[in-house]
């Protein structure tokens, strides 16, 4: 059985208050796109889970692996997992919390005695904060700490252009900066109206402050004429540019490589519409 397992970005993300428990209050538009990890789930007398991509741990460290013992009430179940990687990690893009919730709903289906979505969601929560988004495939307002899940509907008519730098952030890290963080003179981040919608990421401050390439980066993408909006997905690194349509995303990824070197991750895709 084939599962894709979609990537997201988020449209907005205002972070509210930090918890005593050391999360923070979020409220955030989070939109699936259509950069996919692909898992294939099969029968098996015990329990094995392989990746296409060596640098990713496929022990107790993976997501998915937690979301199968997490799904066997403790114990491993017996099926065999492949992950097909195609979403890059400590990108903001919540690759591993994909793969996890479309572990749960895989192995939802192959149970005999299906739970509901109620149930697979409090699974989600313990696994992350993005997991339980990934349960529902609609582009959504996320509450609390991410876990609250509201699906809505946003515009899709646009294309997306996505730049990752060969490094990543640690989102515990983008979160620990965020007070104390400053404006850097010359960085727009103001919110932007757009086509699809408001854009701003109250993680820019903390994130652009160190990692100054992925400042100038966005400045350089809000320059090109083709772009509506650009904007830091997550914690990043990951930045996403909104376009009309594809070839003009292929315009902008063409100029960005010669600007900014062909050691950089670059990918041209659309929000999510489905299988
Ligand atoms: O829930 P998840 O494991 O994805 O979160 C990773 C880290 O990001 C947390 O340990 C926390 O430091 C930070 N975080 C946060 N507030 C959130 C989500 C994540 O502080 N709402």
């Amino acid at each position: 059985m084939k599962r894709v397992a979609p990537a997201k970005i988020n449209l907005s993300l205002e972070i509210l208050r930090r918890r005593a428990d050391g999360f923070h209050d979020l409220r955030s538009l989070f939109l699936p796109i259509a950069l996919v990890d692909e898992l294939t789930f099969s029968a098996s007398d015990v329990f094995t889970f392989t990746c296409s991509d060596p640098s990713v741990p496929v022990d107790e460290e993976n997501l998915v692996v937690r979301a199968a013992r997490l799904f066997g009430h403790g114990e491993l179940p017996p099926v065999r997992i492949h992950l097909e990687k195609k979403i890059p990690h400590s990108a903001g893009l919540g690759g591993g919390s994909s793969d996890a919730a479309t572990t749960l709903l895989a192995l939802n289906d192959l149970a005999e005695t299906p739970r509901p979505l109620a149930d697979l969601e409090k699974l989600a929560g313990q696994l992350g904060s993005d997991v339980p988004f990934f349960l529902h495939r609609s582009a959504a307002w996320c509450e609390g700490r991410g876990e609250i899940v509201h699906p809505v509907s946003t515009p899709v008519n646009f294309a997306l252009l996505l730049f990752k730098p060969p490094f990543g952030v640690p989102t515990p890290w983008a979160y620990q900066k965020l007070a104390g963080s400053r404006d850097l003179p010359g960085i727009p981040m103001s919110r932007q109206q757009t086509g699809a919608g408001l854009l701003f990421n109250d993680l820019e401050r903390p994130v652009f402050e160190k990692y100054l390439l992925l400042a100038l980066v966005k400045k350089w993408l809000l320059e090109q004429t083709e772009t509506w909006g650009a904007l830091l997905s997550g914690s990043g690194s990951t930045l996403f540019a909104i376009t009309a349509t594809a070839a003009e995303a292929e315009a902008v990824r063409q100029r960005l490589l010669e600007e900014f070197g062909p050691d950089n991750w670059t990918c041209i895709t659309t929000p999510w519409q489905g299988e």
